[in-house]
């Protein structure tokens, strides 16, 4: 059978790019456009969540049926510049749930018990002339989740054993036993902490803003969703002042993080988009996307298609 082309948009790393080099031909956006030949070979487009495809692109492989990321999120993707083209889009939700949720608590617990602050305070050898600042409790808060999908139900049920009330919003409200709230507002005036798990891209830019921050006065604020959903310099400025308390944040406006006031606040943890990031889960995620490759290229159904 002949080797499928594809054009490969992000760094995946070892071992994991040798999963991909053993059933495809891989290039690199330069190599295609380097040779006529090869873009015109071109039938798919692997991709991460991390990554942002221009819709010109799309153009230049005339070839082109599939983008695969191996990802959940496809906020990088100009999905209607692809169906527009008859090109497929695929993800690969559900296999990376855990690993976002078991982030998700690392950070809430490593903010709420100030576990980077201890680590140095050992270190430095601090600890033999100072005590720690006490911190605080998770066991007794209100904690409200932006966005109840699987990641955001993932979360709720993890937060259940630790004796909290959990509430929620979402598109729509669910037959849960949580608390609805009919917007990010609403629910921040009744939170303690708000975890935000909603999907990024235009409907949900900036949903936490000003407002919603000063709602959730003297507050926590966990971000395992999209930088995009948060007005990052509202933030700096709610964490500067203390009217929020801390935050933590494993996803940013621009990313990598480069120069931002967000790196010398003393009230944040900082994670580079790391949540999905354990071999088990991105070789699950990998292997998805590359079913899902597999199966377009074949002419057959992939195994998730991102919808309109
Ligand atoms: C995703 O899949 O969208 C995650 O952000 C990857 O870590």
């Amino acid at each position: 059978m002949r080797v499928k082309t594809l054009v490969k948009i992000g760094d995946f790393g070892e071992p994991l790019q040798s999963m991909v080099d053993r059933e495809f031909h891989c290039l690199s956006p330069a190599e295609a456009f380097a040779d006529t030949m090869a873009a015109g070979r071109v039938e798919g487009i692997l991709t991460r969540s991390n990554c942002k495809i221009s819709p010109d692109l799309l153009d230049r492989f005339p070839a082109l049926r599939i983008i695969a990321t191996s990802g959940v999120g496809y906020d990088g993707i100009p999905v209607r510049d692809a169906a527009a083209r008859g090109i497929v889009v695929t993800n690969t939700p559900g296999v990376l749930d855990n690993a976002v949720c078991e982030l998700g608590m690392a950070l809430l617990l490593g903010l709420l018990r100030d576990i980077p602050h201890g680590d140095r305070f050992v270190r430095n050898g601090d600890w033999t002339n100072a005590s720690f600042p006490l911190t605080t409790n998770l066991h007794g808060m209100r904690v409200g989740i932006v966005g109840l999908g699987r990641i955001g139900e993932g979360m709720a049920r993890r937060l259940e054993p630790f004796g909290v009330k959990i509430a929620y919003t979402s598109r729509a409200a669910r037959a849960v036993s949580y608390e609805y709230f009919d917007s990010p507002l609403t629910l921040a005036r009744q939170s303690d902490a708000l975890i935000l798990c909603c999907a990024g891209g235009e409907e949900t830019h900036h949903l936490v803003d000003e407002r919603v921050l000063d709602a959730l006065s003297g507050g926590w604020l966990i971000n395992i969703a999209r930088g995009s959903v948060v007005d990052e310099a509202a933030l700096c400025r709610a964490l500067r002042s203390g009217s929020l308390r801390g935050a933590a944040l494993d996803v940013f406006e621009e990313e990598p993080l480069s120069a931002s006031p967000l790196r010398s606040l003393p009230n944040v943890v900082l994670s580079p988009h790391r949540a999905s990031a354990t071999l088990q889960t991105r070789s699950a995620m990998l292997r998805m996307a590359l079913d899902n490759l597999h199966a377009v290229l074949a002419g057959g159904t992939p195994l998730s298609i991102v919808k309109l």
